[in-house]
């Protein structure tokens, strides 16, 4: 589908809208405060971003806590059933809370209410969420928040994609260093175990000038690393004819010491031409993470993924030649429907095989509306979790040895913080996505520094900084 963005005009009707609920809460006896929290992968933290962003123009303050919240606002994730769990976990939480504090708003949205049934089963087991809205209207939160606090009652509203573009909204960015720029939306691959088609619909690409003008920006006022999101940013552009490769090129071409990274690669369209790129580049991040899935050819071919497993094994093998530090990470499903125990030892074969830094792991979860919910899957929860298990143990093994390879080199490291174990030590990230800690002192934050390791963890380095 061809996508336009929004008019100047729809953009402006949403800044008056938050200007009105601005001038609702100012009536409040205090400052009014928003507990947000977004779940999922990092399209949706953007979106999060977006929506703090939007709240932050409406005069809200920031609580870490729904307890003392006049709004609190769950950005969900349909990706498994586990997550959409959580969610039903803490919207029915909330009861207590807004029985102590009725004029609190509830608000759900994001993809697990983008499903109908979802948001039907929300807006009946829990009456005390005030509005529900879907991905596809996020840039209406002000007009729709303002609609409760102006009329009351309860909203719904989860239309289809409308294949718009919302460029230019309020952000709220969590990290001072660190940005993320989605550069297009929705999946058109319908893999068919997975929800996110159905949630997010179809494939709508921003125009590149647009992103390399937000990246420029960006790197201007400061910013070190920029991660550009897509579901699958190898079909970047096709329907604006550009390509992902076209995109990486110009944006490599900008002046300043940054870096990029960029997620996620789907191995049916990732070419030669991209790693190379990767490998001639100055900012690119050296890391490659590349969702194979399976490593059977007939699980790949049940789940519509587009490639078998020697299209996936040349494309690690030449990543590996031309970009020799390269990290290499990966996602895999166990117990797709029909996957037999042969099929599984063909994943554990292929991971032996490309010796993957890390591995994402998952059980396949049943999402209903997709392809997969209608095939036989015979094999019962418990025979998975062995399998898994067994996934984990191999993977485990072969990540433990993965990052020794750097102990004695040096790697130039964004600093990013405080440790999260060790607050004594600096943490940053080299320029192969590695967490790397250190010892300095906080004005080195948002820097790059040159740091010689000098212990490698199955998750991290550790090393001393080169003066
Ligand atoms: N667009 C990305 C992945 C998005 S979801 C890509 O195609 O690579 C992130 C990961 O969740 C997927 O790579 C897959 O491994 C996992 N996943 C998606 N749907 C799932 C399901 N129904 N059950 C279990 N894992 C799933
Ligand atoms: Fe889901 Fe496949 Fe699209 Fe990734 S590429 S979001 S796994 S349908
Ligand atoms: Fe989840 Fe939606 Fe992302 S389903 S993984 S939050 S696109």
């Amino acid at each position: 589908m061809a996508a336009s963005c929004l008019s100047e005009d729809e953009l402006k009707e949403q800044r008056f809208f938050e200007q009105r609920v601005r001038a609702v809460t100012h009536v409040f006896d205090h400052k009014p405060l928003a507990f947000t929290h977004t779940y999922g992968c990092q399209q949706n933290v953007a979106d999060g971003e977006r929506l703090n962003g939007m709240l932050e123009e409406m005069g809200f303050e920031f609580t870490d806590s729904p307890d003392n919240a006049d709004l609190v606002l769950y950005n969900t994730c349909a990706v498994r059933e586990n997550a959409e769990n959580r969610v039903f976990g803490n919207v029915g939480a909330l009861k207590h809370i807004k029985r102590r504090n009725p004029d609190m708003i509830i608000a759900v949205c994001g993809c697990m209410v983008q499903q109908e049934h979802i948001a039907a089963r929300m807006k009946q087991r829990f009456p005390y969420v005030d509005l529900i809205f879907g991905t596809h209207v996020l840039h209406k939160f002000p007009e729709m928040l303002y609609g409760i606090y102006e009329k009351g009652g309860r909203l719904v509203c989860i239309p289809d994609s409308d294949g718009v573009i919302a460029e230019d909204l309020p952000v709220r960015r969590e990290s001072r260093f660190k940005a993320s720029v989605p550069i297009m939306y929705g999946c058109n691959n319908f893999c068919t175990y997975c929800i996110v088609p159905k949630v997010r619909g179809r494939e709508r690409s921003r125009e590149q000038a647009d992103i390399v003008r937000e990246v420029k920006g960006l790197v201007e006022s400061g910013y070190k690393e920029i991660l550009l999101l897509g579901q699958n940013v190898n079909s970047y552009g096709k329907d604006k004819g550009t390509s992902f490769p076209a995109l990486l090129a110009e944006l490599d071409a900008l002046d300043g010491e940054f870096m990029i990274s960029f997620m996620t690669s789907h191995p049916k369209d990732c070419s030669h031409e991209l790693i190379d790129i990767i490998a001639d580049s100055r900012h690119i991040s050296h890391h490659l993470h590349l969702p194979v899935q399976s490593g059977s050819d007939k699980i790949l071919k049940l789940m519509n993924r587009h490639y078998d497993t020697s299209r996936y094994l040349d494309l690690a093998e030449y990543a590996k030649r031309r970009i020799p530090d390269i990290q290499l990470t990966t996602d895999i499903i166990v117990g797709f429907p029909g996957e037999t125990y042969e099929d599984f030892t063909a994943t554990l074969e292929l991971i032996r095989k490309v010796k993957f830094d890390s591995a994402y792991t998952f059980i396949y979860s049943r999402r209903e509306g997709t392809k997969a919910a209608e095939m036989d899957d015979p094999v019962s929860d418990e025979e998975k979790g062995k399998w898994f298990r067994e996934l984990l143990d191999l993977q485990g093994s072969l990540g433990e040895q993965a990052y020794t390879k750097y102990v004695g080199r040096t790697l130039r490291v964004l600093c990013e913080g405080r440790g999260r174990t060790d607050e004594t030590l600096l943490t940053g990230r080299s320029r192969q996505n590695i967490i790397v800690d250190f010892a300095g002192s906080d004005e080195l934050l948002g820097s790059f520094v040159d740091v010689k390791i000098t212990m490698a963890l199955p998750w991290a380095l550790t090393g001393e900084i080169v003066k």
